[in-house]
């Protein structure tokens, strides 16, 4: 993908459609600045078809999650072929939320594979939840980014992937708590390293990066001149069109 990537992750907000279509309307009517980039947005699954119709054009469907099966009845599930109905062209698998609540890096390596066979992009999310001085975290990463990705075997799998580090320390947070650029520069060379030594350099360069956590109008344009990233992952500010619009600037003027 050529121009940035701006991921907009509702999670499960906002309260209730008629918000959800105001929102749409003031991204709609900014849609020359959002074509600038690969513009991602993910919804709650009610507001799929709205989304959907409303961003023709400017926006891709993400759902914020999907099944780690093939075929199958489950209730409260939903199936890859009822996703790409609605339009859902790219998933975000592993989430620290989802995380939280029990998704494994298993699961997410079988997410990860299935989207890809479904012609999915998977938004892939790592993320330690401390740093300490001893620089622990980067074993965290290893491991968790190493497992999260063991199911893929090919390493053209990877120029559809888009990994998002997202610590959880920073997620939910104001600017001043996220992470600065240095530090971020350092995690994403860290993140490329072990993908090149799990696929080899040319499969793991071609891979996005974004970073997510507590992304605003006031850090946005530092960490993107101050890291090697392609864009943002993007909650709280998302549901804001001023700040979003002020992101999505940000982003094209690196
Ligand atoms: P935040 O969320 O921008 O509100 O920190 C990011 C995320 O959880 O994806």
């Amino acid at each position: 993908m050529a121009k940035p990537i701006l991921v907009a992750n509702w999670k499960n907000h906002p309260n209730s459609l008629s918000e959800a279509k105001t929102i749409l309307g003031q991204l709609s009517r900014n849609r020359l600045i959002y074509k600038k980039v690969s513009l991602f947005i993910a919804p709650p699954q009610p507001y799929f078809e709205i989304v959907s119709l409303r961003t023709k054009g400017f926006a891709r469907l993400v759902s914020q999650d999907m099944p780690d099966f093939y075929q199958g009845t489950y209730t409260g599930t939903v199936t890859l072929d009822i996703l790409k109905s609605f339009g859902v062209r790219a998933a975000i698998i592993g989430h620290s939320e989802s995380r939280a609540r029990g998704e494994t890096n298993e699961m997410v390596s079988q997410k990860t594979k299935i989207a890809l066979r479904a012609g999915i992009i998977p938004i892939v999310c790592v993320g330690e939840s401390s740093r300490d001085d001893e620089g622990e975290h980067f074993e965290f990463l290893r491991e968790q980014l190493k497992f999260s990705l063991a199911c893929l075997k090919r390493k053209s799998d990877l120029s559809r992937l888009i990994l998002a580090y997202e610590p959880v320390w920073a997620i939910g947070k104001r600017a001043k708590s996220a992470i600065g650029p240095d530090d971020l520069s350092e995690t994403v060379i860290f993140l490329r390293k072990i993908l090149t030594d799990m696929f080899g350099r040319v499969a793991a360069d071609r891979v996005n990066i974004l970073y997510g956590g507590s992304v605003e109008p006031g850090n946005a344009s530092a960490l993107m001149k101050g890291a090697d990233i392609k864009g943002f992952l993007v909650g709280r500010a998302s549901l804001n069109s001023k700040d979003f619009l002020d992101i999505a600037k940000s982003l094209t003027a690196k």
